[in-house]
């Protein structure tokens, strides 16, 4: 049986029991190719597919994502948008603070966000990972199809090389993870039927008040080995990066930008 029972959800997820619909596996490839396989089949959205133990958990920047089952709450949710893929840029930015606004409401403090939307924990050495979302993309005759993926750590897992990670237990105590999961689902139902009517705009102020870096100087990393480097001044109101370069500023867009504190700090 899997560590997550939707029967147990349910009652923790109120109101918003009837607009998910929780599948949970022992074991899956990537909850996220489940979930992208299932859409294709004609899955409606609030899908979500939880598993234990991921064979190919996928991370952004095509890395791979590894997570023990006891250790990591691992789950995918299914999600349309009305419009083309255009104006979802803030997206991705919307769902990391729907976390960390939840895990706030969990009682867990010193939580920040790392554009686009790593979620951080501030323990004893700095700002370290506690979760990473990987959102997808599609367009189809129904608007646009949104693919969310996120993995937390309950645990700090091992530490990687190139990272500071932690878990939910360096913060505090560590609720049953169906808490944990109905928190998530519901302050993600919450925010993207925000971000549906109004877009990132009127999220952003909430978003940089949790801003892990606001201020620093940071490197980032875009696209073919191009590099800006500049202060991190915020975001703006379409979710892109505003960095103070010594040429300007300058609005990173892309997707998948790295960023890397010149000095100590979390970093990708
Ligand atoms: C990142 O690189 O920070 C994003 C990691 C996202 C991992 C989650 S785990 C659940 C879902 N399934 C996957 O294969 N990836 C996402």
């Amino acid at each position: 049986m899997p560590l997550v029972d939707p029967l147990r959800l349910a009652p923790l997820l109120g109101l918003w029991a009837g607009r998910f619909d929780v599948d949970a596996l022992a074991e899956c490839d990537s909850t996220s190719s489940e979930v992208l396989r299932r859409a294709e089949a004609g899955a409606p959205a609030g899908l979500v597919v939880v598993a234990d133990r991921q064979t190919a958990g996928r991370g952004r920047r095509g890395r791979v994502w590894h997570a023990e089952p006891e250790d990591a709450l691992t789950f995918s949710l299914l999600w349309r948008i009305e419009g083309p893929p255009a104006g979802l840029a803030g997206l991705s930015l919307a769902v990391g603070l729907a976390l960390v606004q939840a895990l706030e409401r969990l009682g867990f403090h010193a939580l920040g966000l790392k554009w686009p939307n790593d979620v951080l924990g501030l323990c004893s050495g700095g700002w370290a990972k506690l979760a990473g979302v990987l959102v997808e993309l599609s367009s189809g005759p129904r608007g646009t199809q949104v693919v969310i993926g996120i993995g937390i750590n309950l645990r700090a897992p091992r530490a990687t090389l190139d990272q500071a990670v932690a878990g939910l237990a360096d913060l505090g105590p560590v609720p049953d993870r169906h808490a944990v999961l109905a928190a998530l689902l519901a302050s993600l139902g919450e925010v993207l039927a925000h971000f549906a009517r109004q877009g990132f705009a009127p999220l952003r102020s909430a978003w940089e008040a949790r801003h892990a870096w606001a201020g620093q100087k940071v490197r980032v990393s875009i696209d073919a080995g191009r590099e800006l480097t500049g202060n991190c001044v915020g975001v703006d109101l379409d979710g892109s990066l505003l960095l103070s370069c010594p040429e300007g500023l300058r609005r990173v867009v892309a997707g998948d930008v790295s960023l890397r504190a010149l000095s100590g700090g979390a970093s990708e």
